[in-house]
């Protein structure tokens, strides 16, 4: 991986593992998006969100040697995603960012890309 990668900027590995882990943190003690998790052990899913999320900012490549293409609205496509669930998961991804203690610019481009890609994501309005 080379250093002027988004995913250097911020502090590599240990920054995403930090994001990750404090985002399931919330999941694990969310009624509506715990049920949809199909793992009794989080742990796994921890792991693949994880490795995405590094791949996608330029870091190591691994989310791919493990799992192929992303393609995640195919991979999303066996859960009910309306726009309740979508706003959960960012409840749950806004509180992780701040976590990470960003400068304002750096978790700035990093929410945009994950309240985007969680919109992109909704794959129901039955809610509405
Ligand atoms: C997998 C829910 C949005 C990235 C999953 C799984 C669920 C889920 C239930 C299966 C657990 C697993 O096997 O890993 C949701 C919900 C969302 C959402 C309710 C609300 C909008 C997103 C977004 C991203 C994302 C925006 C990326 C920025 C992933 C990844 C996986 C995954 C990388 C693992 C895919 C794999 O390799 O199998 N998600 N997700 N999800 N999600 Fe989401």
């Amino acid at each position: 991986t080379s250093p002027e990668t988004f995913f250097a900027l911020i502090g590599g590995e240990p920054t995403f593992r930090k994001l990750v882990a404090e985002f399931y943190r919330g999941i694990a003690a969310d009624p509506v998006l715990r049920p949809m998790y199909p793992e009794a052990d989080l742990g796994p899913a921890t792991e693949r969100m994880t490795l995405f999320l590094m791949q996608y900012w330029g870091g190591p490549n691994t989310y791919s040697q493990q799992r192929g293409h992303p393609r995640l609205r195919m991979r999303h496509a066996p859960f009910r995603i309306g726009p309740a669930e979508r706003d959960a998961w960012l409840g749950h991804m806004r509180q992780a960012v701040d976590s990470i203690d960003l400068p304002p610019d750096q978790a700035a481009t990093l929410w945009d890309y994950l309240e985007r890609a969680a919109y992109f994501m909704v794959n129901t309005m039955d809610d509405i």
